[in-house]
């Protein structure tokens, strides 16, 4: 079994696994979501993260139940999942709802880690993930980021954060923030490295986590340039690796300091 490096959060009582498995898809939730997430723990992960618009929180949860039972893990402490606020339900009033509802689907008492998917808001009801222009809202960040403090004050989550936002909005956040947020989850692979980005939260005690390390949705609607580069497919070549492998060993994959450091070592060297 895989040996993940572990990664320690400001204020986090555990550890998070540096290598997660995503839970999205489109279309959203294939049947085939259940025994990826089984697979992925027998294989050792055991850092999950879903959202509440990925529909695939209800499958997690299922899949820890089944997971538990026939012993691919011992207890659900050994699990770091993390799950996330969608803009339909980024209004002060309903973030604690919104999280007791996703603790319903995913059939658990806490969660490790809560975000809030975007900076943005949107019209209640309408959880959708292309918005419709009339239903966009701005997001009450001083508020919505209580609300959220409010759910790590209830224990329904150990750590919260946010996602997809940039030095701006985490500035007008911690004018007002009891608690600083753990994690900043972006999009980040070899063709968008987020330096300046990362040299921020970098200072501000953050952690960066990278989704879509592989460049994203390889699928009909979003074309996947990044798997089709010649320059990085060689690179994999030229390293007996491939190209998965390589996107998910780069410094992209999740900011872990420990892996960046190593992958300076190993860049100035080899590459
Ligand atoms: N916070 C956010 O706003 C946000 C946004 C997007 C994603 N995420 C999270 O990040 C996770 C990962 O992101 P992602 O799925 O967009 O991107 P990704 O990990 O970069 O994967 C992109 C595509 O890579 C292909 N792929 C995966 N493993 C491969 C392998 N071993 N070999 C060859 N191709 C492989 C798949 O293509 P095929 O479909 O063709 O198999 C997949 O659709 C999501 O599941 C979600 O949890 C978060």
């Amino acid at each position: 079994m895989a040996v993940i490096p572990e990664i320690r959060l400001s204020d986090g009582v555990k550890a998070m696994p540096a290598v997660g498995m995503g839970t999205a898809d489109v279309p959203f939730a294939p049947a085939s979501t259940k025994p990826a997430i089984l697979h992925a723990m027998e294989l050792g992960y055991r850092h999950f993260d879903t959202a509440s618009l990925y529909e695939t929180e209800q499958i997690l949860g299922e899949a820890i139940i089944e997971a538990l039972s026939i012993g691919l893990i011992a207890s659900r402490s050994e699990l770091f999942i993390t799950t996330k606020l969608w803009c339909d339900q980024a209004h002060p009033n309903l973030v604690v709802p919104a999280l007791r509802e996703s603790l319903r689907n995913l059939q658990l008492d806490y969660i490790d880690l809560y975000l809030i998917h975007m900076p943005l808001s949107s019209t209640p009801g309408t959880r959708r993930l292309l918005i419709n222009r009339d239903d966009a809202l701005p997001l009450d960040i001083k508020s919505v980021w209580k609300a959220m403090e409010d759910c790590q004050k209830l224990g329904l989550t150990n750590l919260i954060g946010v996602s997809n936002f940039s030095p701006h909005m985490i500035d007008k956040l911690l004018v007002t923030a009891e608690v600083s947020p753990s994690v900043n989850q972006v999009e980040m692979h070899p063709a968008w490295q987020q330096v300046k980005l990362r040299e921020y939260c970098k200072e501000k005690g953050i952690h960066v986590t990278a989704y879509s390390p592989l460049g994203g949705y390889n699928g009909p609607l979003f074309k996947n340039q990044l798997m089709e580069s010649e320059v990085l497919n060689g690179i994999a070549k030229a390293r007996g690796k491939t190209f998965a492998q390589m996107g998910a060993r780069t410094r992209c994959q999740l900011g872990c300091e420990e892996l960046q450091q190593r992958e300076v070592k190993r860049e100035s060297s080899n590459f």
